[in-house]
């Protein structure tokens, strides 16, 4: 592996060695793999979780990063630079680059013009590659297996790059697919075609009570307002849970959320044993390592 572009550049053994390595990290490994390494981190948009995880790994692992978390003060944002230059430039004073930017495509831009390994932290609507790598890792940690688990997608499926991410892995491991949002935030064609094509079941929920019973996992996600053109006309209702949304869910279910969430997730499902979502970020930490770890060893 050279960069992290899309999830579709690891294979199914790929991701296998992150979470059994991540494991390792987290039982107390220690390594100095990025020893004299400078990493390059370049956020241009907002995040919590994503930057600081990578700086902790980065600097757990012996590196030591450059970058911003606000492009404000870039000459990109002021003096009308090009991306392009501005991640060339990037590229020749970093070992690596992790990349945040709202525009799909921009990490993959990056891996063509610069010469280092390339991590995408989250292009626009498009990809969350290394999200995905910590959301497989929480599955595999609650579950103790990822083929063949029913997963509850619930949520903006059409703008949540998580989301998309999440269901090209979900291929690797012939999970059931269970799509719970409003019918103008399901995943385009081309996405569930390609489900199709790789034979995964997958089908449509307007609430999650409908088929709680039968999830394993239930993935949340925040609606991605940002991104949106037209949010006029859109039922939001059916995007939250609440308790008794959760009354004849399976004893091992598992809620799982990218974060940061809103009102789709209230603070008093935090006290049920179905809540994941804080164990699952703080892990990204481990799981970010053995991502870096791994890139390290074969370029
Ligand atoms: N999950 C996630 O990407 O969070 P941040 O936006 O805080 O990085």
């Amino acid at each position: 592996m050279h960069s992290l572009v899309s999830i579709s550049d690891l294979s199914k053994n790929d991701i296998l060695d992150i979470l059994n390595l991540a494991r390792k990290f987290k039982e107390g490994k220690i390594s100095n793999t990025l020893s004299k390494k400078v990493i390059a981190s370049c956020f241009f948009e907002a995040s919590t979780r994503t930057r600081l995880s990578f700086d902790s790994a980065i600097q757990r692992l012996g590196g030591s990063v450059i970058g911003f978390a606000d492009s404000n003060n870039t000459s990109l944002a002021n003096k009308g630079e090009s991306l392009s230059d501005t991640l060339k430039i990037i590229g020749a004073y970093a070992d690596a680059l992790i990349i945040r930017h709202p525009q799909d495509g921009a990490a993959r831009l990056a891996s063509e013009v610069c010469n280092i390994p390339i991590i995408n932290a989250g292009d626009g609507a498009n990809q969350h590659p290394t999200q995905t790598l910590l959301d497989l890792f929480a599955i595999m940690d609650t579950q103790d297996k990822l083929d063949g688990i029913n997963l509850g997608i619930m949520g903006d499926l059409k703008h949540g790059r998580t989301v998309h991410s999440l269901i090209e892995a979900a291929k690797l491991f012939n999970m059931s697919l269970f799509f719970i949002s409003p019918k103008e935030l399901r995943m385009g064609h081309d996405q569930l075609f390609s489900l199709k094509q790789s034979s995964i079941h997958y089908s449509f929920h307007i609430y999650a009570e409908e088929i709680i019973d039968k999830l394993d996992c239930l993935y949340m996600t925040r609606v991605q307002k940002e991104r949106f053109v037209d949010i006029d006309g859109v039922n939001f209702d059916s995007y939250c849970i609440n308790l008794n949304t959760l009354e004849k869910a399976r004893t091992n279910l598992k809620i799982l959320h990218p974060l940061p969430r809103r009102e789709e997730l209230p603070s008093v499902i935090d006290d049920t044993p179905y809540a994941h979502y804080f164990k699952q970020a703080a892990d990204g930490l481990f799981v970010r390592m053995a991502l870096l770890e791994i890139l390290f060893a074969t370029v």
